[in-house]
């Protein structure tokens, strides 16, 4: 996810437990800008295990020719963006706008595929708008130039983020393809988890906002998903270890001043939903003192042990095999 799934976020992801990750969208032109002046790469991904690259483009070739590069820095495999809604992404005929050319969309298909030996996934949305519902055809395409995995967020661009994802037209892509493909979209318990799969009959799910503010829910859907109860949530001092072990991954990653910018967002994820919060973010997110900003948390967390209690999400385990954190 954009501004949020940077190298230090997905370290921290990886820490907590086996959730697999993916790298904000780049676009693919950057990517190899970046990669052959040597100029460190805003994504870096260099020994990142595991780690799924998503490209964004136009061009075939230059997608085809990033992909390549990702693939010698050590991705483990390749994701395509045809989902994003940014206007500024898809006036540049980026993102969810390839869905409108399905020509388009085949070459992207075919020119990374034999660009690069790793694995190469698709994530769409419905389609462009209500008239427009063509992910069951992409879906196909994708099938028959090879490519190895899907994921359909269940809203189409025209929807940006409104309304709920409709798990169930996700089914007709299921219908359509022999890959596996993932649902996304509104998945942020394990109960929505269960009936995302229910409705759309998916082979998993993709995991994005719900995961921010309670990021072990990946690993809860992991077990939940593999038919094992789903480890506990965080109690609160082990909640404050982890949110102090990210503002520092920031700090170190991105340097004091951008890192503090940074992790603003996290902090404020982190206390969605606890009592007494409000005054205390503010606190948190107006200091350029890091160790104001630490001890702070520390002094919430701790006020706060033993009034947070554990959200219930354990419902009989699923039969899918995947949960993904986007
Ligand atoms: C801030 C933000 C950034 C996002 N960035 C990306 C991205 O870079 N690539 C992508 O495929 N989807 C991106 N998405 C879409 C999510 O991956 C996901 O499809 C969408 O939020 C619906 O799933 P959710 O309800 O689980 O979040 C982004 C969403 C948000 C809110």
């Amino acid at each position: 996810m954009s501004g949020v799934t940077d190298r230090p976020f997905r370290d921290y992801i990886r820490s907590l437990g086996q959730g697999q990750v993916v790298t904000e969208m780049i676009a693919s032109e950057a990517a190899i800008r970046e990669i052959k002046d040597s100029r460190k790469l805003n994504q870096a991904i260099d020994d990142e295990p595991g780690i799924i690259v998503q490209l964004a483009g136009t061009e075939p070739a230059l997608i085809a020719e990033a992909a390549r590069m990702m693939e010698g820095r050590g991705a483990h495999a390749i994701d395509l963006n045809f989902g994003c809604p940014a206007r500024k992404v898809v006036h540049k005929a980026s993102g969810s706008a390839l869905m409108r050319d399905e020509t388009l969309c085949r070459a992207i298909f075919e020119t990374v595929r034999k660009a690069i030996s790793v694995p190469l996934t698709v994530k769409m949305r419905l389609g462009w708008d209500d008239d427009s519902f063509n992910a069951p055809k992409l879906a196909r395409l994708a099938e028959r130039a090879g490519l190895d995995g899907i994921t359909v967020h269940g809203r189409t661009r025209c929807q940006f983020y409104k309304g709920q994802a409709d798990w169930t037209r996700v089914g007709a892509v299921v219908d359509a393809t022999s890959l596996p493909v993932l649902v996304n979209g509104d998945i942020c318990s394990l109960e929505d988890a269960d009936r995302a799969l229910a409705c759309s009959g998916a082979a998993g799910v993709m995991i994005g906002r719900g995961a921010q503010d309670r990021p072990w829910l990946i690993d809860q859907a992991v077990d939940h998903l593999a038919g094992r109860a789903p480890r506990a949530a965080p109690d609160a001092g082990a909640r404050c270890e982890q949110l102090s072990a990210l503002i520092e991954g920031m700090l170190s990653y991105h340097g004091t001043a951008h890192g503090l910018r940074q992790v603003r967002k996290h902090v404020s994820s982190a206390l969605v939903g606890m009592d007494g919060a409000a005054a205390f973010r503010k606190a948190a997110n107006t200091t350029d003192d890091p160790a104001q900003m630490l001890a702070s948390i520390r002094a919430f967390f701790c006020e706060a042990e033993g009034v947070v209690a554990a959200p219930d999400t354990t419902p009989a385990p699923g039969s899918a095999l995947l949960a993904v954190a986007a």
